[in-house]
């Protein structure tokens, strides 16, 4: 889809659909209102026979609506205005464009960004506007004969009142874009089945965005490579299965040469079912997704290639799959990791810190200015909280609050969690310097202090995902989280913002 930003004679411009926000109570923001009072109150009359009351997303098609060059007018609901909120703003602009889509028009003027919550600025607004419209375009086909039809809808033109905010406007476009196109990717890896998406095909996704991009520059390290430099505990978990574990580099040199990097881990685990302690049956299928904190680097990648961040930007993925097999883990086996701490396996169903722990350490080496793993670490984040926020651990009071206030301006938000000394003591262990788990209560917090153990050679944050990078149910699917937070944090530490 193309998108452009106008402004000016709202009335005047030609399109096949002007697309206006209309509240409760027929009350018209300021764009609808314009129109209502060019075309004599033709909106209004209509309205008052109650067609477009109820809750927000509701839709009404007018044609030839008079003193208007637009040739149809697309009425969306806002809902009451008092609770009107960026959430309800996402919903009738999902509700807008899927009613375009009906109606076969190619081409849509949307004034709904200058009906935005008061909570967005105009910026927000028009990547929301964005990120929406291509979100909504998504559709995963890789695995079924039938392939839907490209919807209508080409091009997309947000209205803005103001021109002087035209250039504002275009870089929320730039980024909008850049941001959906990351989101979709992280879908899409998530949403590929584990017998097409396994560690080698991570790494394959990873050379294909250098191709895309040759500014990027990939190395895969392979099982030996990572045998020699005695990465025990990620070979441990990849041993369990015949498709060899890959440790996945991807380096973007946006910034200045020296300039400390940014780098950003996320666990690749393409097959989850738990190895000897193996997962119950039931949405087994779903731990396809455990690779979702390597998708969400990937996507974040893929975007800040796209704008080209002026930052050094590291992504690390380390990948494995995690299976049931005879040589695979076993409840008490000891391994020793990168860092040479070593590690009693009392449950191989926690390998995702095992594969962390090593990518994690091998980070030192690049004396990084802040480092996020991103993981589906925990079932435990889920009970905790739910599939809103993603959970953040870090000691770094900084971090904390650029990563929470990064989240919450991207509608990605992630909630901050302890990682108090008090609950180091639950990974002791008789045998080992510590064991991969450490009970049932607080099994988020105590899988973040066994990665605290492994990065204390810089500032770090950990985001478990494990809530918030799939949706269950009927519309059962990856969602592409947290790419907006860990997108909108480069943006701030780029300065791009
Ligand atoms: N990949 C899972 C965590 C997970 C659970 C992700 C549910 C998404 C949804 C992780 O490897 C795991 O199995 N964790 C165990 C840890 C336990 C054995 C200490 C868990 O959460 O049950
Ligand atoms: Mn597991
Ligand atoms: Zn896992």
């Amino acid at each position: 889809m193309e998108f452009s930003i106008k402004s000016g004679d709202l009335a005047g411009r030609a399109s096949p659909c002007l697309i206006l926000g209309v509240f409760e109570k027929r009350q018209l923001p300021p764009p609808t209102q314009l129109i209502d009072t060019a075309s004599q109150g033709h909106l209004s009359r209509i309205l008052g026979k109650g067609d477009l009351d109820g809750e927000a997303g509701r839709t009404l098609l007018l044609h030839e609506v008079p003193a208007l060059a637009a040739e149809r007018v697309l009425l969306v609901s806002l809902g009451p205005q008092e609770k009107y909120d960026r959430k309800t703003y996402g919903k009738a602009l999902a509700a807008a464009l899927a009613h375009l889509n009906q109606t076969g028009a190619p081409e849509a003027l949307c004034a709904l960004p200058a009906s935005a919550p008061p909570e967005l600025d105009r910026y927000l607004a028009v990547r929301d506007a964005i990120t929406t419209a291509l979100d909504k375009a998504y559709r995963y086909e890789r695995t079924k004969s039938e392939k839907k039809p490209p919807s209508p809808l080409q091009r997309l033109q947000l209205w803005i009142p103001d021109p002087a905010e035209t250039s504002r406007a275009k870089q929320a476009l730039r980024h909008g874009q850049a941001l959906a196109h990351g989101v979709a990717l992280a879908k899409e890896l998530g949403n590929l089945p584990g017998n097409i998406c396994t560690p080698t095909y991570l790494a394959d996704q990873a050379e294909a965005l250098a191709k895309d991009f040759p500014a990027l520059k990939v190395t895969v390290l392979e099982e030996a490579d990572m045998a020699k430099l005695g990465m025990g505990a990620l070979l441990s978990v990849s041993r369990g299965s015949r498709q060899p574990a890959k440790l996945i580099l991807m380096h973007h040199r946006g910034g200045k040469k020296g300039a400390k990097p940014l780098v950003l881990v996320g666990k690749g685990l393409t097959f989850d079912a738990g190895g000897i302690s193996l997962k119950p049956g039931p949405d087994m299928d779903q731990m396809k997704y455990d690779m979702g904190g390597g998708a969400s680097v990937l996507g974040t990648m893929r975007a800040a290639l796209e704008l080209q961040l002026p930052i050094n930007l590291i992504g690390i993925i380390p990948a494995s799959e995690n299976l049931p097999d005879g040589d695979a883990n076993k409840p008490g086996d000891i391994v020793t990791s990168l860092s040479g701490q070593t590690i009693e396996i009392l449950n191989t169903d926690a390998e995702g810190r095992l594969i962390l722990c090593d990518a994690l350490t091998y980070c030192e080496r690049f004396e990084p200015a802040a480092v996020i793993d991103i993981a589906t670490l925990t079932g435990a984040i889920v009970v905790a909280l739910g599939h809103v926020a993603s959970g953040l651990f870090t000691a770094d009071e900084g971090l904390a609050s650029e990563i929470l206030a990064a989240g919450d301006r991207a509608y990605d938000r992630a909630w901050r969690m302890p990682l108090w000394e008090d609950y180091q003591s639950l990974l002791d262990s008789n045998f080992a310097d510590m064991a991969n788990i450490g009970g049932r209560d607080g099994g988020a917090v105590t899988a973040a202090c066994f990665l605290s153990r492994y990065t204390k050679k810089y500032p770090w944050a950990h985001l478990d995902i494990a809530g918030t990078a799939w949706v269950s149910g009927k519309e059962k699917g990856g969602t592409g989280r947290p790419v907006p937070l860990l997108v909108q944090w480069l943006l701030q530490r780029g300065g791009e913002l």
